[in-house]
């Protein structure tokens, strides 16, 4: 099987797919590519993700990685979202096909995308804290 039972169950049962209205956070990240798009909503309460929301239009994998990655920084302070890794949502899921990896850095991407949106919001620049977010080259 391509697919490991986790992604089949998290792209045809994702979690925390939407939006939050007057989020602390969004980030949209594309892959020119593959054309595939993610946008991720937080609430951030005093440091700490309180609510993950995605919207994606794209593939399987971007879907069930989006919802994983929600999954895994939902509850979890800024620092430790910021950790997250393309990897660690990879595992999570038990792997992922080779072709299909660049579609868990896009959602690696996307969170680090709202929380770069999360500290120009508070007047902080998201640069030194969460780095340049570069589009996917693959
Ligand atoms: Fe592009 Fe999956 S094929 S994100």
């Amino acid at each position: 099987m391509l697919y490991s039972d986790k992604v089949i169950d998290h792209f045809t049962n994702p979690r925390n797919v939407g939006e939050i209205e007057n989020a602390d956070g969004v980030g949209e990240i594309g892959n020119a590519k593959c054309g595939d798009i993610m946008r991720m909503y937080l609430k951030i309460d005093d440091g700490i993700i309180t609510d993950a929301k995605f919207k994606t239009f794209g593939c399987g994998a971007a879907i069930a990685t989006s919802s994983m990655a929600t999954e895994l920084i939902k509850g979890n302070s800024v620092e430790d979202a910021l950790k997250l890794t393309n990897k660690a949502v990879v595992e999570a899921l038990d792997g992922l096909p080779p072709v299909k990896i660049h579609c868990s850095v896009l959602a690696e991407d996307a969170v680090k995308s709202a929380l770069s949106d999360y500290y120009t919001k508070q007047g902080i620049d998201p640069v030194p804290i969460v780095g340049e977010i570069k589009e996917p080259e693959e």
